[in-house]
């Protein structure tokens, strides 16, 4: 495959930035998307230019580092699909193919197609956790938890923490990730002692990171890698209404 490339090329954060267009060639139906852009990258260091950086880790579609808007949609043409999962034949010889990084404030661009997604930690790092006492490890089924609390709890913790849901709202918001981390630990026996002070303190977090309101237009839903439902948005609402009206205890 032939394909003509409009890559977003930034040097650092107070770079203006601006689409630089690359024509690469004999790419691989078979080939991932990534495996394409590392082939531009080595024609480009062959010239003796810069590569363009992105990020990515595992290539597995686990880890949540890759983040490419590929001709505007976050992570690209197919559902359920991580950037590094997706393969050039889903594009057609000849095509333009747009590359961006993800935009958002809260998420402020390094260089190139890598933004800074610290603010996630720190949303994490705020409540997104159990706090035990360390010790042994208790046995497997000592806390019985009922089949269908498993699985919603199970089903949120599969969040990557990509930020793709952020970068498809119109407001940037996070509520998708947040409330796939309020999920997660909702629905089990361990998660219940914190959870007003979880969700108060998760909010706070994400708001003062700058991310915005819930659009209630649920392109995180159809952007979304690991496929976390909406519903998430509504529990998280739920808890943090209850701790606001209750108090954190
Ligand atoms: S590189 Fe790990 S999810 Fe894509």
């Amino acid at each position: 495959m032939n394909l003509t490339l409009k890559v977003w090329r930034q040097k650092d954060a107070r770079d203006k930035g601006s689409i630089v267009t690359y024509e690469v060639k004999k790419i691989s139906p078979d080939s991932s998307f990534l495996e394409m852009l590392d082939q531009l990258n080595e024609d480009l260091q062959n010239r003796g230019e810069e590569p363009i950086a992105f990020d990515h880790d595992c290539r597995e579609g686990i880890c949540g580092m890759c983040s490419l808007v590929i001709n505007g949609i976050p992570h690209g043409p197919e559902r359920a699909t991580t950037v590094c999962q997706l393969h050039m034949r889903h594009f057609r010889d000849g095509d333009t193919i747009f590359i961006e990084p993800w935009r958002a404030r809260a998420f402020p661009v390094i260089r190139d197609l890598v933004v800074d997604r610290t603010a996630f930690d720190r949303i994490f790092q705020a409540g997104g956790y159990v706090s035990v006492n360390t010790g042994g490890a208790p046995d497997a089924n000592a806390v019985p938890i009922a089949k269908a609390d498993a699985d919603l709890a199970m089903d949120a913790a599969s969040c990557i923490g990509c930020g793709a849901c952020v970068a498809s709202c119109r407001n940037a918001s996070a509520m998708l990730f947040v409330g796939a981390k309020i999920s997660q630990l909702r629905h089990l026996p361990q998660g219940q002692p914190e959870r007003k002070r979880r969700a108060l303190a998760m909010v706070a977090q994400m708001d003062r990171e700058g991310f915005g309101n819930c659009s209630n237009h649920y392109e995180c839903e159809a952007v979304c890698p690991k496929e976390i439902k909406r519903d998430v948005i509504n529990e998280l609402n739920q808890d943090y209404l209850v701790a606001s009206l209750t108090g954190r205890e």
